[in-house]
Formats: structure tokens, C-alpha cells, sequence
């Protein structure tokens, strides 16, 4: 199956990006002096790079013909998918198993709350989601992502079909095994990795450097370290504390770095900022988009469009947020 249509169809898929072995161990060498001049904080700002040499050829892995083309292939007339920021660089982002959720979770799902969010999401146009870029495929380290396959119907109108009922009802399965798990999995319960048992789970093995592209109504998790070299850990460097349930491990050799941005039409960046300007302390995420897209060179392709696109969408997203 084409991309194109696995994204449609499974919500994810995978695109080609031709870097180099060597390429990468610079490109996450250099990442690794960016994050540790900031404290080793696990997400930058891909424009705020000190390194410009490194801010252009990373860029120059999103002007990717594979993506330009599932992107063009997703729009519909009037109503573009192009690239969106945030545009970052994220190292060691792991969610903690012990978690409730223990990470499963919809990018769109505070979304859910909205009545004209759910509106959008269930619009058969509406297209938001992520592209990642994995520098390192998954291993017991975790490196990559979990997903549920076809779990991003949930909410939208789909024709209606037998294999559409079984997705539905596996998801509902999900779902409530998820909240069972939430309720009865004692929380400090570190055993296990309770998560795997996710009904209709799928483990992605990205090659280093290669592209996922996801939906944002697909459940999902970063991969989590396994259990046993937690424990490894450990012994070598104490036990970690975890702050907003992440963990926080030198990996050293093995350290995760992800380039995250996003894709999206006007429809769902409606809907995406319905929800974010409501969030505390958040009133200005519409500006940044802003000023990280101007702040990029003249010379990426996807510039002027996305700027276009969101200069339409910020009428609208004005409106619904006075
Ligand atoms: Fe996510």
C-alpha cells in the first residue's frame, strides 16, 4: 500500500529519508551539544539552534519530496495540508511506565472536550498530525513510537463498513482497558510494563533517520526503556526523579532524538487552537507559530504556504477565541 493511503487508511506511515549513517551520528552529536548548552532540556526550538549549519540541514530533511507528496495528496481543493511548527528537537522524551496511562494517550485529545472541536475532527477533511523524524530505531531503549493502527477513526465520520466496526470496537476495548488499567494498576507497580498488553498494539521500527508521519487522533506512546535496563540504570546512576511523570536517564550512547513537526490544513489548526488558547499561560502559542515561521529562510518551500494558511486560519481562530 502506498503512503498516501496507509496514512488515510492506518493513520501512520512511514516515508524514505535518504541520510546518511555518518550524517547521523553528526546530526545527533551536534543535537547532543544544542540540548546540553540548555541544560540538557529534553525539547529546543529547531530555530533557535546555535549551530545554523545544523538548523539548514535539518530543514533540508522536511523539504523531502516523499512528504511534499503525501502532503499533496492529503489537501483538498481550498483547503492545503502544509508543515507546521512547532519545529523541535526532543531528546529523551519518555513517558513513565508507571503512568496511569502509561503514555497511550490522542495527540487531539484535549480537543475532545470542545464541542466545535468535535465538530472538526469528526470532518472527513480535517487533517492534523505529526512528522517525525527518528534518528535511531527502537530498541530495549525505547527510540521510537507504539501506535494502535487505525485507532485515529475514532470520532470522525467514516463510511461505515465491517472492518470500520471491528477498528471501532477494538478501540472501545482499548479504551476501557486503558481506564481498567487506570484504576486498578496500582500506580508504583514498576514490574511491568503494563502498557504492552494495549489491545491491537504495534511496535514501529523506524531505520535511523527515516520518517513517520502520524494522525493526530491515533493512539500512541513513545516506546518505553524495558523495564530491565531501568533497572540497570539504576544501579549506575541512582534512582531518577520523575517530574510530570518523565523520566530522566543519560542514555549516553543510546540517548533519543526525534525532530517533531507538524502537518496540518485550516480545518485542523482550528481545531488544534480552539483547545490550546484555553490552556493557562498559553494565550501567545498562535504568535509563536507566527514568528517561528518567519523566522525561517525565504528558501524552504513550505514558507509562504503555511504562512498563508495560518493567516487564514488566525481570522477564524480570533473569532471563536474572544
Ligand atoms: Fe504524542
Amino acid at each position: 500500500m502506498n503512503s498516501y493511503k496507509n496514512l488515510i487508511k492506518n493513520g501512520y506511515c512511514f516515508l524514505t529519508n535518504n541520510i546518511s549513517e555518518k550524517e547521523i551520528v553528526s546530526l545527533k552529536a551536534g543535537l547532543e551539544i544544542e540540548h546540553q548548552r540548555l541544560n540538557d532540556v529534553k525539547r529546543i526550538n529547531l530555530t533557535d539552534l546555535k549551530n545554523k549549519v545544523l538548523i539548514k540541514k535539518i530543514f533540508s530533511y522536511l523539504d523531502n519530496k516523499f512528504i511534499t507528496n503525501v502532503l499533496d495528496k492529503i489537501s483538498k481543493i481550498d483547503n492545503e495540508v502544509s508543515i507546521f511548527p512547532p519545529f523541535e528537537s526532543m531528546k529523551n522524551n519518555f513517558s513513565s511506565i508507571r503512568r496511569a496511562d502509561h503514555g497511550w494517550h490522542r495527540d487531539c485529545g484535549g480537543q475532545k472536550d470542545y464541542k466545535f472541536c468535535l465538530e472538526k475532527l469528526k470532518n472527513k477533511n480535517y487533517r492534523f498530525g505529526k512528522i517525525g523524524i527518528y534518528l535511531q530505531t527502537n530498541s530495549e531503549y525505547g527510540g521510537a513510537i507504539d501506535i494502535v493502527p487505525c485507532s485515529h477513526f475514532s470520532g470522525r465520520k467514516v463510511k461505515s463498513s465491517f472492518s470500520d466496526l471491528f477498528t471501532k470496537s477494538s478501540l472501545l476495548l482499548v479504551d476501557k482497558f486503558c481506564l481498567f488499567l487506570k484504576n486498578y494498576i496500582r500506580q508504583n507497580n514498576n514490574k511491568i510494563d503494563w502498557g504492552k498488553f494495549v489491545i491491537g498494539n504495534k511496535r514501529l521500527l523506524p531505520i535511523p533517520g527515516q520518517i513517520i508521519i502520524f494522525d493526530s487522533g491515533l493512539l500512541h506512546r513513545g516506546t518505553p526503556i524495558k523495564v530491565k535496563i531501568i533497572k540497570k540504570l539504576e544501579e549506575l546512576q541512582g534512582k531518577v526523579i520523575e517530574k510530570n511523570h518523565h523520566l530522566n536517564y543519560n542514555l549516553r550512547d543510546n540517548n533519543k532524538f526525534v525532530l517533531y513537526s507538524h502537518y496540518a490544513n485550516q480545518i485542523g489548526i482550528e481545531s488544534y487552537f480552539f483547545h490550546r488558547l484555553r490552556i493557562d499561560d498559553n494565550q501567545n502559542e498562535l504568535e509563536k507559530w507566527f514568528t517561528w515561521l518567519e523566522k525561517l529562510d525565504n528558501r524552504i518551500p513550505f514558507k509562504r504556504k503555511s504562512l498563508n494558511i495560518l493567516k487564514k486560519a488566525e481570522k477564524n481562530i480570533r473569532k471563536f477565541s474572544l
